[in-house]
């Protein structure tokens, strides 16, 4: 007999369109990506999960690695979220990695970098109590091609320690290069993942769409069915009906 504590504990996303679509949302403290192209809208998705925690009681870390703290700040008030509210009252925090990062991607440096992300978030989840997360993007965009083996080590030993050791619901967020077929940047996220979630763009006759798939879910019941959405300002992501052929 399933007893309640046995079922599978869900995190809603909020984004209008997608829970249902989930049995109720992502999964609970595991590691889901957000994968897509460049500007298919995974930063907006990233963000609206931490805001609709924010709105039922779960507090959320967003970590910048690319981008400046500031530039984050000012394109989520931009876009019409009162992120900086959330900050004063510690319900949110944006974090950025320290440029430099990519440098020491040696191995000898892998335990080093990986630790140091860990106590960063940790001492973050200690000040706010969050227990929403998101890296954004997993590993620095401008890794070398020989630095490869070295990153995809990195990021298979940080999202194993996420979940060992700090146990929140997160997204890790990868750029898949334009125009490539892959699901992921580095080419193991994918695998470290339970949960997928691709953006994209899709031009058909005509129109342009945006496109969202949920690739894979574990212990969830989803179709490999392609959804349209729209970017609203102040809302984000809303999804609607299926693509049809
Ligand atoms: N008010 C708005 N209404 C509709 N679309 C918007 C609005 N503001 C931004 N967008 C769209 O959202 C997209 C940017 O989304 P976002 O920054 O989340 O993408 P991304 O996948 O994170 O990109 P990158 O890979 O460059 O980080 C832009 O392409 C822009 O067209
Ligand atoms: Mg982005």
């Amino acid at each position: 007999m399933i007893t309640p504590t046995r079922t599978i504990q869900r995190t809603p996303t909020g984004i209008p369109g997608l829970d249902e679509l989930i049995e109720g949302g992502l999964l609970k403290s595991r590691t889901h990506l957000i994968a897509g192209e460049t500007g298919t809208g995974k930063t907006i998705f990233s963000l609206q999960f931490l805001l609709h925690g924010v709105k039922i009681g779960e507090r959320g870390i967003y970590m910048a690695i690319d981008e400046d703290r500031e530039n984050v700040i000012r394109g989520a008030e931009g876009f019409g979220w009162d992120v900086s509210s959330l900050l004063e009252k510690n319900l949110l925090s944006i974090t950025q990695i320290v440029p430099g990062f990519a440098e020491k991607f040696k191995k000898k440096y892998i335990e080093a970098a990986v630790g140091s992300v860990i106590v960063g978030i940790r001492q973050e989840m200690m000040r706010i109590g969050a227990t929403r997360l998101v890296i954004d993007p997993i590993a620095p965009l401008l890794t070398k091609e020989e630095d490869l083996p070295f990153t995809r080590e990195y990021i298979r030993e940080l999202v194993l320690a996420i979940e060992r050791e700090l146990g929140c619901t997160t997204l890790i967020v990868s750029e898949v290069p334009t125009g490539s077929n892959t699901l992921s940047r580095f080419g193991v996220e994918e695998f470290l993942a339970s949960g997928i979630i691709t953006l994209g763009i899709l031009r058909k006759g005509n129109e342009v769409y945006r496109t969202l798939c949920v690739r894979k879910m574990r212990w969830t019941a989803v179709d490999p069915v392609l959804y349209k959405f729209r970017i609203v300002r102040g809302e984000g992501i809303v999804v609607e009906g299926p693509i049809s052929e």
